[in-house]
């Protein structure tokens, strides 16, 4: 078999950049571990960014999501029961996020993929690329008992943080930055309506908790807790209870509950890997990089990474600029780098540190009152949330 692009991993980065490609008449296959079925049932993130957006429009897959998907212009911090209003859309000139679940986004891109009859082979086994250094890199896998050998120009990997991308990169080539938070989050999925008509971002002494949204009848909610802790030790009554000691009385007053359609724990991780790219091989997405949730950042990041490398191999192919493909990685790094952040610092804001001394609680608390009680600092948070401009590639 051969191909231009050979893909692997067919999460958003994988199917978005799939998508681009083959609108622009560059030739592409996606290879991916599991089934269709089980990359959909995964439940993750929900909030996306204009340039994001602008991105799934261009993809031509945008119908649904813009049909679906609710324009948030504001969200909410809540802080030890104080109410605090980040007007997004008056704090940055206009700009607004879209709530729509990265599960639909994945779904609109499967459907696209298949409407256009794009390649996408699920099921693939120990997929492994050779050759990245060359200019004739190939990537083998197995499927249904057979060895199979994909010849491409190019390698992106999309296969997200447990992928074979990044493992095949030498060690000694790669520079790992990382920090791993002592908490994780319990997510519930529920069939209620949302406690608010905004995302609310909880601080509380007993621990973070958000109140998120994917439609006018379905919720998502998730508290902080400790790193060990299982999923199946919470009943849907203990989270429940938890989030309503978390929010503030007329927030948990009218919070509606329900039985729990998907309940499992995420642990929270920031990680970097640096550079970006060997040879012929681009790390696209979760493959090169973690922030944890509390920005709404890790699905945004992996759009602007497939803008990056979609623009670059659009220029390479159409106009011979193979000189651009060198600086994929420092391009998608810059904007990686405060996105990671936004996402620590968000994090440390408004999580529980066990470890922490009264004296770092009290300069958190302070830090959090200045740049609340000041626009320019709400303006800060505003602008992070929304999302950095991309690069123009010239
Ligand atoms: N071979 C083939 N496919 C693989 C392999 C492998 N060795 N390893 C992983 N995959 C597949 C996974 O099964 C998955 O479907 O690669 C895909 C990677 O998808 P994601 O983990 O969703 O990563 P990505 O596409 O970069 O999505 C961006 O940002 O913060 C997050 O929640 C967000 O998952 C989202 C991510
Ligand atoms: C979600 O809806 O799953 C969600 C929203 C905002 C975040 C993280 C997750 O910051």
């Amino acid at each position: 078999m051969r191909t231009q692009v050979a893909i692997i991993g067919a999460g958003p980065s994988g199917l978005l950049l799939g998508q681009l490609l083959h609108n622009a008449g560059i030739d592409n296959v996606i290879l991916e571990r599991q089934t269709a079925d089980y990359v959909l049932g995964r439940i993750r993130a929900g909030v996306l960014e204009q340039g994001m957006i602008d991105l799934l429009r261009q993809a031509g897959v945008s119908q649904r999501m813009d049909a679906e998907g609710q324009v948030h212009d504001g969200f909410e911090l809540a802080l030890d029961g104080r109410r605090v209003h980040i007007d997004l859309k008056g704090l940055t000139g206009g700009k607004s996020v879209m709530v729509y679940g990265q599960t639909e986004v994945t779904r609109d891109l499967m459907a696209a993929r298949t409407a256009a009859g794009a390649q996408t082979l699920y099921s693939a086994s120990h997929v492994q690329p050779h050759d990245m250094k060359t200019d004739a890199p190939y990537i083998t896998f197995e499927k249904n008992g057979e060895t199979w050998r994909l010849d491409c120009d190019y390698i992106a990997g999309c296969d997200g943080f447990h992928g074979v991308a990044r493992q095949s990169i030498p060690s000694e080539v790669l520079k790992v930055f990382e920090r791993v938070y002592p908490f994780g989050w319990l997510g519930v999925l529920a069939d209620t309506p949302p406690v608010n008509d905004e995302l609310v971002y909880a601080k509380h002494k007993r621990g973070f908790a958000l109140c998120s949204q994917r439609s006018a009848t379905r919720s998502r909610y998730y508290l902080q807790v400790p790193a060990d802790e299982k999923a199946q030790d919470w009943s849907d009554q203990r989270f429940w209870d938890e989030l309503k000691t978390r929010l503030p009385a007329e927030l948990s007053e009218r919070l509606v509950t329900g039985p729990s359609i998907e309940k499992s724990i995420a642990p929270l991780r920031s990680f970097v890997v640096e550079p970006m790219q060997f040879g012929r091989l681009f790390l696209v997405g979760d493959a090169a990089h973690i922030v944890p949730p509390t920005g709404a950042k890790g699905l945004n990041l992996a759009a602007s990474d497939v803008s990056t490398l979609f623009k670059i191999l659009l220029k390479v192919y159409t106009e011979g600029r193979t000189d651009l493909l060198e600086r994929y990685s420092e391009v998608c790094l810059r904007r990686i780098w405060k996105a990671e952040r936004f996402s620590w610092w968000m994090t440390s804001m408004l999580h529980r540190f066990a470890d922490s001394d009264e004296f770092s609680q009290r300069i958190t608390d302070s830090e959090l009152a200045y740049f609340i009680d000041s626009e320019a600092g709400r303006t800060t948070i505003a602008e992070n949330y929304v999302g950095l401009p991309y690069e123009t590639i010239e």
